[in-house]
């Protein structure tokens, strides 16, 4: 990889990077609204990096009521070509513990600002989005997992679910039916966004629960919050070896 700027969205546990270096912070104001915050420039480990993290500086804003066409378009805005979307998730194929570098996408989100198209254009543009993610991007934190030794899996089908609220267990079941490793609140619209403005964009998925009905009982904040804690530490060690 050269050593191009690299985006990094920040999700749920990773509202910050420590031990980033800043250089600049902007505020950049768009078409579509505010971005959850402004973004930090700054170099993290090796690495030029923009930060941006989706739920505000406080956490404060949830899955379904983040701007993604305002975040994805400030992004694209201060001329970044590669994304890289965090976030957490829970498993229905993958145990918490474990990062996934997922392949494939299922939208069951709705109501959301989805698209930059806007009616009255012609001709109407439609993406291509049979491989939703950037697999340049998705190869180069494989690459980064294996050489820090994390525990990852190199592929999966993320299922994007509306939120804020976790799912049933038939919910769940339908989404295995479906074909889903993974179940997020976040992962759509923001990739098909990215894809409309030509970003080359993957995720970096950590499993921070059994899904609704897989796991002992009732999904408790303390249980994700505790295993989230854990792999942040394995998120961070995973970007710092991502090869410039
Ligand atoms: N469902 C949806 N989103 C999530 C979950 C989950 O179980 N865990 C973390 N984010």
């Amino acid at each position: 990889m050269n050593t191009e700027r690299i985006a990094i969205v920040g999700g749920s546990g990773l509202t910050w990077l420590d031990t980033l270096e800043v250089e600049q912070q902007k505020v950049i104001v768009t078409p579509y609204g505010d971005p959850s915050a402004p973004l930090t420039f700054g170099q993290f480990g090796k690495l030029p990096v923009v930060f941006l993290p989706r739920h505000g500086p406080g956490h404060t804003i949830p899955p379904h009521a983040v701007n993604y066409r305002a975040n994805i378009w400030a992004l694209h805005n201060v001329g970044v070509k590669k994304v890289i979307s965090v976030a957490s998730v829970g498993g229905i194929t993958m145990e918490p513990g474990i990062l996934c570098i997922p392949d494939q996408i299922i939208d069951y989100t709705w109501g959301r600002e989805h698209t930059y198209v806007e009616p009255g254009h012609s001709p109407v543009k439609h993406v291509d989005f049979t491989e939703p993610y950037c697999d340049e991007l998705r190869q180069t934190l494989i690459a980064a997992g294996l050489s820090a030794s994390v525990r990852m899996k190199k592929d999966g089908c993320y299922g994007a679910t509306q939120g804020p609220r976790l799912e049933s267990a038939a919910e769940i079941q339908r989404m295995h039916r479906d074909g889903c490793d993974l179940v997020g609140m976040t992962g759509m619209p923001e990739a098909a966004l990215a894809r409309e403005l030509g970003l080359c964009f993957a995720h970096l998925s950590l499993v921070v629960n059994w899904a609704a009905g897989l796991g002992k009982g009732a999904i408790t904040m303390q249980e994700i919050q505790t295993n989230l804690d854990q792999s942040i530490a394995a998120v961070k060690k995973l970007i710092m070896a991502i090869e410039p």
